[in-house]
């Protein structure tokens, strides 16, 4: 089959078996192309939830299935690849996170939304790269226990400094290998682009920085500048989505190392598959996880609009 073909049975059976395709912004543009949703993790649950239809597929990582099946407990959610896991979510099990809570019994503990269900329980709040600020400044704790990535915690803290912050030595193993020598690099090579990054990265690249935001903060801030050239620094999907949505502008990779291998597992015939009955997996997820979960996701919303 060609790639149309397999796109052209997706739509088909998706609407004859009532599915939402879901499709994070790291995936590759044949997969966008077939999604009802496109965006980024938090945002996709919280259509998913809204969407009404009984089945979703997440084309995505593991965690943002788990919040999608929180966040509609009543529906059948798949995850369309299963080895489809994020690095980070998965490099703090709830054991250390209690070691931590121990070391710092004052802190509210904060977790980026990339972490698994599980953890979530043990946590008072989860953030998503574009809500941690808001939400960390209207928490009511002076100190705060930030897992598991210190970049996105590092650059929380210079927002909001009159709160003593903790960190977790995580991180994403993809935008933290990222240097400032890879900045300087792409600068002298597109002295005119702006640099537009995700604060998963070091501070030592964000402080090089035209803009730093979340994916879909990036896609936004690249889409209305009058700018005509960017150098990226989040996965290198983005460059590819934004030069199909902005043909007269030009997008760089800060570097070819930008790449998720996690959310490129994720292939059309995996979507087709899930679709026909033979692939996927579906989410299940304890009873005391799911309100647990719940609980910490919540206080996000309440917390973070
Ligand atoms: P978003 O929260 O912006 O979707 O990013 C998820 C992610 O995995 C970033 O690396
Ligand atoms: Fe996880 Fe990093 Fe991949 Fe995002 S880019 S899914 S944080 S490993």
């Amino acid at each position: 089959m060609t790639i149309r073909e397999i796109q052209e049975e997706i739509l088909r059976l998706k609407k004859e078996k009532d599915f939402c395709i879901l499709a994070h912004a790291y995936q590759g543009q044949e997969i966008l192309e077939i999604a009802d949703y496109t965006g980024d993790s938090y945002g996709l649950s919280v259509q998913a939830s809204k969407a009404p239809h009984q089945n979703i597929i997440m084309c995505g990582v593991r965690f943002m299935a788990e919040t999608c099946k929180v966040l509609s407990p009543e529906k059948t959610v798949y995850l369309a690849n299963p080895i489809a896991g994020c690095p980070m979510a998965e490099q703090l099990d709830l054991e250390t996170l209690e070691i931590l809570k121990e070391q710092h019994p004052d802190h509210a503990v904060v977790a980026y939304i990339n972490t698994t269900s599980e953890l979530k329980t043990a946590c008072d709040v989860c953030v998503t790269s574009s809500s941690a600020v808001q939400i960390c400044k209207a928490l009511d704790a002076d100190k705060i226990l930030f897992i598991p990535d210190p970049n996105l915690g590092h650059y929380v803290q210079s927002q909001v400094p009159e709160k003593e912050f903790a960190f977790y030595r995580g991180g994403c193993p993809r935008h933290f290998i990222m240097t400032e020598a890879d900045v300087k690099k792409a600068k002298a090579a597109h002295p005119d682009a702006l640099f537009l990054v995700h604060p998963e990265c070091r501070p030592e690249v964000t402080a090089h920085a035209d803009y730093i935001g979340s994916t879909t903060g990036i896609m936004a801030y690249a889409k209305k500048s009058d700018a005509k050239e960017f150098i990226i620094g989040t996965e290198n999907s983005i460059v590819q989505h934004l030069q199909f949505e902005c043909p007269e502008k030009k997008f760089y990779p800060l570097s070819v190392m930008l790449t998720c291998m996690n959310m490129k597992a994720t292939t059309l015939m995996d979507v087709y598959n899930v679709l026909r009955g033979i692939g996927g997996e579906k989410m299940e997820l304890p009873d005391d996880v799911m309100k647990g979960a719940r609980r910490c996701i919540d206080e996000m919303i309440r917390l973070g609009g």
